[in-house]
């Protein structure tokens, strides 16, 4: 069968790009259209390249297993317009604006993973437990000196996973906002509140805050050459692969990889989390009585808010999927927040229940691509709902929340508070 047969209809293909879809939850509906009827289907949404789209969570993990025919480096990761991706292939010969882990293949990519890896895993976190908490409970102390009311992004969602990822990365705390602006830059093109102010071209923009990005950790990379320590910048900064220091383009698209891939990401899912439990307070009140539910709940509110809507994947040879005929050059896009809502792996899907288990998401990818940050993502809202829920005896909403507008990255950027403080 070819991708004719299997043609996305032109409503949906456009909510699927459609930035504002993801804010305002249209998504949910098209994902849930495609699995129950084209759950591999081809999208031409007007002003795209045609792209698969992969809805299911058995067909996601199928095709992040084959790296090999299902690769990262052949074309961009996350969906860009046919003329961003034409742009960004003529102005970079084919390179990409960065060479990151997310963009390469075996048998570079295993090399470049196995640098930090170590560095990632619970043993070697449990040395940050303790500066973790300190940072955890200085934002939570934000919430009580505001009298329990409080935008919970604003003071405390984006603030915290970003300090602990600019303490591990040597960013002195004064650059923190600059790091700040930068990632939402990044992330937040399409949002009317984070894209870059005065560039109205997409294209210009992201390479721009590239470079600002690469000028701020060349001098990073220079002082942890210089004076190297046992943090994860002075890793990165004095790596070696086959016996030769990486390059510095190398060096700076892992900083720039681990900063904005580390502190968006688990904000928007500690902020969803925050915001399921307004809207349900009786799971709040289950954590209250029982602290041990945490990383559970933890677990719901990644699966529930799945930060990161998707990547794309790039079919290196011609093959077959579900009786599908992929060839060569395709693109394909794996909904993983698609994945996270699937009737034949989670029992009542779009309920958010804090004691799910099994709870077998696919927010942090699957394969040999799968999250590095995980466990420290885990850990790090473990903490922070560990003391919020310490010190607050009810949650509720203190007026309307607002999602970013975004197809990639995605997540609250405004959810008013108010707790009751003990
Ligand atoms: C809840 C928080 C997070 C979510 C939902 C998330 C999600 C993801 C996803 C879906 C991928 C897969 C990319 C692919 O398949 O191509 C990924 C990869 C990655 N993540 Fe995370 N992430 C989170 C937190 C973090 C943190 C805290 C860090 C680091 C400090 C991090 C660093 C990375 C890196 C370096 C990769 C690339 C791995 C590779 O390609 O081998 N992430 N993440």
């Amino acid at each position: 069968m070819s991708a004719a047969n299997h043609a996305i209809p032109d409503n949906i293909a456009a909510v699927l790009t459609d930035p504002a879809a993801y804010a305002d939850h249209r998504i949910f509906d098209a994902y849930r259209w495609l699995r129950a009827n084209e759950p591999l289907g081809m999208a031409s949404p007007r002003g795209f390249n045609p792209f698969w789209v992969v809805t299911r969570h058995a067909d996601i993990q199928t095709v992040s297993q084959q790296s090999q025919v299902f690769r990262s480096s052949d074309r961009p990761v996350a969906l860009l317009s046919r003329k961003a991706e034409a742009r960004i292939e003529a102005e970079t010969g084919g390179n990409g604006l960065l060479r990151s882990l997310v963009q390469m293949d075996a048998p570079d990519h295993p090399k470049f993973r196995m640098l930090t890896q170590k560095w990632f895993t619970p043993g070697n976190l449990r040395s940050i437990e303790g500066k973790i908490r300190d940072i955890a409970k200085s934002y939570v102390d934000r919430l009580a000196m505001s009298g329990g009311h409080c935008d919970f992004v604003s003071e405390i969602a984006l603030g915290f996973p970003l300090r602990v990822v600019m303490s591990i990365l040597g960013v002195d705390p004064h650059d923190e906002p600059k790091m700040l602006r930068l990632t939402q830059e990044f992330f937040g093109a399409k949002d009317p509140d984070n894209a870059r102010k005065g560039q109205n071209d997409g294209v210009t923009a992201l390479s721009d805050v590239v470079s600002e990005f690469g000028e701020f950790f060349s001098s990073v990379v220079a002082n942890r050459r210089a004076n190297p320590c046992d943090d994860l910048a002075s890793v990165i900064a004095n790596a070696q692969i086959d016996g030769n220091p990486i390059s510095d383009l190398d060096a700076l698209s892992y900083f720039v990889t681990i900063a904005t891939a580390g502190h968006d990401t688990t904000s928007s899912s500690s902020a969803g989390g925050m915001w399921a439990l307004c809207e349900h307070p009786e799971q709040f009140d289950k954590l209250k009585v029982s602290p041990t539910l945490i990383p559970g709940f933890v677990d719901e509110a990644i699966r529930w808010s799945t930060p990161v809507k998707h990547f794309m994947r790039t079919a290196a040879a011609d093959t077959e999927l579900d009786g599908r005929r992929i060839r060569r050059g395709d693109w394909l896009m794996l909904c993983y927040a698609s994945a996270n809502r699937d009737e034949a792996v989670f029992q009542d899907p779009d309920a958010f229940r804090i004691d799910r288990s099994p709870n077998r998401h696919l927010a942090f990818g699957y394969g040999p691509h799968l999250c590095l940050g995980q466990y420290l993502a885990k850990l790090e809202m473990r903490i922070l709902f560990e003391e919020l829920v310490q010190r607050i005896s009810s949650v509720a909403l203190d007026g309307p929340g607002a999602m970013t507008v975004s197809w990639f990255v995605n997540g609250p950027k405004r959810l008013p508070v108010r707790c009751q403080l003990h």
